[in-house]
């Protein structure tokens, strides 16, 4: 069997928290659980952490663990009634001052006092992921009068963007900074920052991270219209993160769908140029909350993010709170290995004619290039620390499999995430220097994932102790030459 490169990220929740199901999700091919502290308690989280982890040790699987923050998404409060219909021609106002609780036909409250500020008459305000639109035709200092465009239900807390972007909430609440503490209490390898605007956000969740004692890397989710404004707004947040997620859902809401699907090629193009991993999110297998099988939609969605190089497709509410989680991962899976067969999956054109900025880089890249053009290597080891080496290897497209050989545990689950990378633990350390290059091909031998006379890649630095970023060599052996 040809190992499936791209990875599949799931969010676990009510429908996915039993040990039996996870248990099948692990073994059906899950690489990264995503938990979403939008919903559940710090106890829920921790025991999800611990039962993947658990499992996947048990199973020999490197499962990686990413936590979600909720980010300042702006929000309705409630209605008496909890839920109104709305008709197209109807006036409706959000106010600042209305009791939280006792929304009506006519308005409702909104716990987010910049609103009014924000907006501009002639403004679209889109509520409920823009099932609801509203257009903005008179402001007062604690109001927004609004006329209806598009009618619907609109229920509590449902969710409000603007057409364009430019709502300025700050990307980080104080339930975001008690949660990046929860996050390096449960050793969370991946956390995924929600609205980030700029840099500036980033570097300031980086910040509370490090304070927190974490070293999770740093995932901004592309959701705001100026996020993806010009190229200028999108390197800088990419250059300031270690990993970026095309955030389909509000991003949608705010550019519009028409241009989503040139805007996911996009960021995932500028991601892997910056030598940075990118998860492609939202709606991918919807359908299959309901149903085993997903729609054909679903299955070409699926692949063309996979055509597109993103290291990782994403589950939603598929497996957090669907019928179907493991049928919905099995699916993934699937697809995922038919599209890698096709050739713009192993062909690579990535960064010809640039120049890099690092010698790891170089020979890292080297490597890859001798992988694609030498027929007869079959895998490429490369000898990491943080699993910055594969990163960058794995920014390529190609169908020799990657292999990260590392002794931390941080390591070996954070390479889960990376497009074509496999973990396997080694500590070059311990071993004699003149050994090293030797067991690490032999590791593969034992596993039967090369023969006798198969090429394969080898990266390492001058040293086998703590040295990331240390990079230097690239060797090509024959497997039993050694
Ligand atoms: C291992 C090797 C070193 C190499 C390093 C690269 O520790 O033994 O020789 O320099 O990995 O680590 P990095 O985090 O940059 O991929
Ligand atoms: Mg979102």
């Amino acid at each position: 069997m040809i190992p499936r490169r791209t990875k599949i990220v799931a969010t676990l929740g009510p429908a996915s928290s039993s040990p039996e199901v996870l248990e099948k999700m692990i073994v059906a091919g899950l690489d990264v659980a995503r938990l979403n502290f939008s919903h559940g308690s710090p106890d829920e989280h921790r025991a999800r952490a611990e039962l993947v982890r658990e499992i996947a040790a048990r199973h020999g699987r490197f499962v990686a663990l990413l936590g979600d923050l909720q980010g300042p998404k702006i929000r309705i409060a409630k209605f008496t009634d909890k839920r109104i219909e709305l008709k197209e021609g109807d006036q409706f106002r959000f106010s600042v001052t209305h009791p939280r609780d006792a929304g009506n036909q006519e308005v409702v409250g909104i716990d987010y006092p910049d609103l009014v500020k924000d907006c501009g008459i002639g403004d679209e305000l889109l509520l409920d992921d823009g099932r609801v639109v509203m257009r903005v035709d008179n402001a007062t200092a604690d109001e927004l009068h609004c006329t209806v465009l598009i009618g619907g239900q609109l229920s509590d807390n449902k969710g409000i963007n603007r057409r364009g972007g430019g709502l300025t909430a700050p990307a980080l609440t104080n339930k975001d900074k008690a949660d990046i503490k929860l996050a390096a209490d449960l050793e969370l390898d991946y956390l995924a920052v929600s609205f980030p605007r700029d840099a500036a956000d980033m570097d300031l969740a980086r910040r509370l991270r490090d304070e927190a004692g974490s070293d999770a890397w740093l995932i901004a989710k592309i959701e705001r219209a100026e996020a993806v404004a010009d190229d200028e707004a999108l390197d800088g947040l990419i250059r300031a993160s270690d990993g970026v997620m095309v955030a389909r859902g509000d991003l949608g809401v705010e550019v519009g769908d028409a241009e989503l699907v040139g805007i996911q090629k996009k960021i995932i193009l500028h991601a892997r140029r910056h030598n940075k991993v990118v998860i492609t999110a939202t709606q991918m297998m919807e359908s299959m909350i309901h149903s085993p099988m997903p729609t054909r939609a679903e299955v070409s969605d699926v692949a063309n993010a996979v055509l597109d190089y993103t290291d990782a497709v994403m589950l939603s509410a598929e497996s957090a709170a669907g019928e179907y989680p493991i049928e919905a991962i099995k699916a993934m899976a699937r697809v995922c290995c038919g599209a890698e067969k096709h050739p713009t999956s192993t062909k690579s054109g990535h960064r010809l004619g640039q120049q890099f900025e690092r010698c790891d880089e170089s020979a890292a890249l080297a490597a890859m290039y001798t992988a694609n053009h030498f027929p007869g290597v079959k895998a490429i080891i490369a000898l990491t620390e943080s699993g910055y080496t594969p990163l960058i290897m794995s920014r390529i497209r190609s169908s020799v499999p990657i292999f990260a050989f590392s002794p931390h545990r941080e390591t070996q689950a954070r390479v889960a995430l990376f497009r074509g990378v496999q973990t396997i633990p080694f500590d070059p350390a311990a071993l004699p220097a003149e050994k090293v290059s030797q067991m690490a091909v032999e590791e593969l031998l034992k596993r039967n994932i090369v023969q006798p006379g198969d090429w394969v890649i080898l990266t390492k630095g001058d040293s086998y102790h703590d040295s990331t970023g240390g990079t230097n060599t690239m060797k090509i052996l024959r497997v039993g030459d050694q």
